[in-house]
């Protein structure tokens, strides 16, 4: 057999548990948790991250699609699950089946919500969207009390939560995501005039859990917290959070060239002095994006090392001149943290690639590509590890 392809992405689960338990010192009591998980869980690898925030006792999971709620179904994954992303055509009788929560914002689908109900024999919870300033899904206020009233008719059609979507909540100042919140009041009024009381009020995404206390309502959303970062640098935690991705390689081939040579496609890049260039085999379609070219930088030996010439589709190369320890075989980090033997330490975050990219830590986590394998790390129970926190072996 020949050797693995060294690319690998590893999940850290004691961090994604670690960060999950920032959200709770963040939230109180007063307000349950939602961990979306959509998109992969954000690339991270949706069924070890949902199993062990199931463990870890979070409410619910939010997924995009119905799909993506099948796959956890189909890993043995019992906790409640949100469909955030809306629900269409033959995904109804899979809501019924699996017992997914649809968030709901148009009379069209009660009806065959309704069949799909009493078919199963089951009732549908749904989650009612308001939409407050986003301009997405989301019913408008004047919708509201015609969509309610036809929910309250809808025979196997049951409204367990009512929610909104900030468009802007990640500033120190969120006078935006104040006044969505303050629609969404007015949203739950309505409600409670159609004589229903819903479990869940939810508004609050990462940002709005440290920005807007008074959005925790009775769930909160988090997503890209709980794998360690914040959408602004104006926000915190109590503790650090965590990242829970550390995208790996390793440096596959080392050359010393002359000045004057020219460095992948387009010739980009040609080098000024004697250099020595390293190979790593990572690409853009493993999600060591294209804009990185000539601009990123990568940890070898505890130590950065740029990105020389375009990256290519499964292959990159750095310039390891400054670097004159580096050897064939070394670990390359492309995010995450690395000491060197000497003891330099170093550490590349997804924002920080974000901002090379010019984009955000979202899209650089969602991006790393599906044949980098997903190492869990991580696993030991942790010193104030919540009750039934599960460990290594349930992963
Ligand atoms: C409806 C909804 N709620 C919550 C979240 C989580 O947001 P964040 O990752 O910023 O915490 C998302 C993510 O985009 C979302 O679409």
């Amino acid at each position: 057999m020949p050797p693995d392809r060294p690319t690998v992405a590893e999940i850290n689960l004691d961090s994604l548990s670690h960060n999950l338990e920032q959200v709770r010192l963040r939230v109180g009591s007063s307000a349950e948790i939602l961990a979306v998980v959509k998109a992969n869980a954000y690339g991270h690898g949706a069924v070890p991250v949902a199993r062990r925030l199931a463990s870890d006792g979070v409410a619910m999971l939010g997924v995009a699609t119905v799909e993506e709620g099948i796959e956890l179904r189909e890993a043995g994954i019992e906790a409640p699950v949100l469909i955030l992303g809306g629900i269409f055509g033959e995904d109804l009788t899979a809501v019924a089946a699996f017992h997914f929560r649809p968030v709901v914002y148009t009379r069209e689908v009660l009806r065959p919500l309704s069949e799909a109900a009493l078919a199963a024999g089951t009732e549908i919870d749904v989650h009612v969207k308001v939409d407050t300033g986003m301009g997405r899904l989301g019913t408008t206020l004047d919708d509201l009390p015609g969509l309610l009233a036809a929910i309250a008719r809808t025979p196997g059609v049951r409204a367990e939560g009512i929610m909104t979507h900030f468009a802007e909540a990640d500033l120190a100042d969120p006078e935006f995501a104040r006044l969505q919140m303050a629609l969404l009041d007015r949203a739950v009024r309505m409600l409670r005039e159609n004589g229903m009381s819903p479990r869940y009020v939810h508004a609050a995404n990462s940002a709005a859990i440290v920005t807007l206390p008074e959005s925790h309502q009775t769930l909160v959303r988090p997503g890209i917290a709980l794998y360690g970062y914040l959408p602004s640098p104006v926000l915190s935690f109590p503790a650090p959070l965590e990242p829970v991705m550390s995208f790996k390689t390793k440096v596959v081939f080392i050359k010393t060239v002359p000045g004057g040579t020219p460095i992948s496609y387009g010739r980009t890049f040609v080098t000024k002095r004697t250099s020595r260039i390293g190979t790593i085999p990572a690409g853009y379609a493993d999600g060591f994006d294209r804009r990185l070219s000539n601009r990123g930088e990568v940890l070898v030996a505890g130590r950065r090392a740029p990105v020389v010439g375009r990256v290519c589709m499964d292959l990159a190369m750095i310039d390891l001149t400054d670097i004159p320890e580096a050897r064939a075989g070394n670990e390359a980090v492309l995010i995450g943290g690395q000491t060197g033997p000497d003891g330099t330490a170093g550490f590349i975050g997804a924002d920080e690639m974000a901002s090379w990219m010019g984009t955000i830590p979202y899209d650089v986590l969602c991006g790393i590509g599906p044949r980098v394998p997903r190492r869990i790390v991580g696993g030991m129970r942790r010193a104030g590890a919540p009750a039934g926190y599960a460990g290594a072996a349930a992963e």
